[in-house]
């Protein structure tokens, strides 16, 4: 089953299309990074415009680059959410007249489920029977959750981050040290050779809770990185002058440290609680190199194996988008009728 995936959340306009869910015949993505760069950020009107103007692109040059056609797909896939309303407008709408025009079935997929599927966005990954169930850092721009999957698509979010995401922690970090946008490649390659152990920035829910808890999750599995940016920003305060060299490096470097510490001790944590077969990672912040060798030296001391996301699908594209869809049809779990938007979608279980 080949199934065409439209993908524009954010500032990525995408299309992909997969042959049964895993092989990637084709993946075209027009990235908007440069056009909002001067404003340090996604600028919602600006992003929406640009899919109207490269989405029929995009989706022509994923057709071509398979060697399909409109005719030759069996199913159109398209994120309904969670995202920004105006961009998820542009690729659903496209995607709803084509399933009409073609009569083919649409399938509404959860941005953050096809984030979690991108680790298995490659033709060798294990089949389902054998990673389920299995525990999911999802760490994106817009989110940080620790996900348990007792199957395809039956996820119980263990916890979250209560403010900033990860990948929003790295993009204000470079924002506070001036070195542009987007924050994560940025901070990696400024921490190349500097000291992670310079300044000892906190790790977030790590004190010992002396207060009322009122969270929904479970504190232990829970993040936060807003403490984090902030003594990022008084160390560079009481600094006096802005880092460069081997100073600029050290303080990247220990940032990345204590967001990627953050991380994978949420994960030990819930590998310890539950018995899983397998722990996966994915989003844009799992191309992070710290983080994925952080990851796998947990895999090696818990012998628990572990799914890293493909690098070429951690950051938003439509070949997970399509790819979840496979499942979600595979198991006879799509909408009847097709979705609107919704861009405050949570995970929920197939039912
Ligand atoms: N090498 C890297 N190291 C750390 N972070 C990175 C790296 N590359 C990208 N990122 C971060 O990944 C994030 C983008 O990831 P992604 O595309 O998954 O997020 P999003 O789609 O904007 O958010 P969401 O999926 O929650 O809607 C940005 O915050 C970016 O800084
Ligand atoms: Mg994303």
């Amino acid at each position: 089953m080949k199934i065409l995936g439209i993908e524009t959340s954010c500032d990525e306009t995408a299309a992909a299309v997969v042959e049964n869910g895993r092989n990637v015949l084709s993946n075209a993505i027009y990235s908007q990074i440069e056009k909002h760069r001067p404003y340090g950020g996604v600028v919602p009107e600006i992003a929406s415009r640009n899919h109207v103007i490269k989405l029929p692109g995009i989706i022509r040059d994923a057709l071509e680059d398979a060697g399909e056609t409109f005719d030759s797909i069996d199913a159109i896939a398209v994120t309904y959410g969670p995202g920004l309303a105006s961009s998820l407008l542009i690729g659903y709408s496209a995607a709803k007249t084509l399933a009409l025009r073609l009569r083919k079935p649409l399938i509404g997929v959860n941005h953050h489920e096809g984030h979690l599927h991108s680790v298995f966005m490659r033709k060798d990954a294990p089949a389902a029977e054998d990673v389920f169930p299995m525990l999911g850092l999802l760490v994106s721009g817009g989110d940080s959750s620790l996900v348990l999957m007792r199957g395809m698509g039956l996820y119980e979010v263990l916890g979250r981050t209560i403010d900033d995401a990860a990948g929003e922690a790295l993009d204000k970090a470079a924002a506070v040290l001036n070195l542009g946008y987007p924050g994560g490649p940025i901070i990696q390659k400024t921490a190349e050779g500097g000291d992670p152990d310079a300044i000892r920035f906190p790790r977030g829910l790590d004190h010992v809770d002396r207060g009322k808890w009122a969270y929904k999750y479970e504190r232990d599995f829970c993040f936060s990185f807003s403490g984090l940016k902030t003594a990022l920003l008084t160390h560079v305060k009481k600094l006096d002058h802005s880092p460069e060299g081997d100073e600029l490096r050290d303080i990247a470097a220990s940032y990345q440290e204590a967001v990627c510490d953050a991380l994978t001790s949420r994960v030990e944590r819930a590998l310890k609680r539950f018995p899983i077969k397998s722990f996966a990672c994915a989003g844009g912040v799992s191309m992070n190199k710290v983080l994925r060798q952080k990851l796998s030296d947990l895999s090696q001391k818990t012998g628990d194996a572990l799914l890293l996301c493909p690098p070429s699908f951690c950051t938003d594209n439509a070949a997970m988008i399509a790819g979840a869809a496979y499942e979600k049809y595979r198991l006879g779990k799509t909408d009847p009728e097709p979705q609107d938007v919704n861009p405050n979608l949570r995970l929920v279980d197939w039912i």
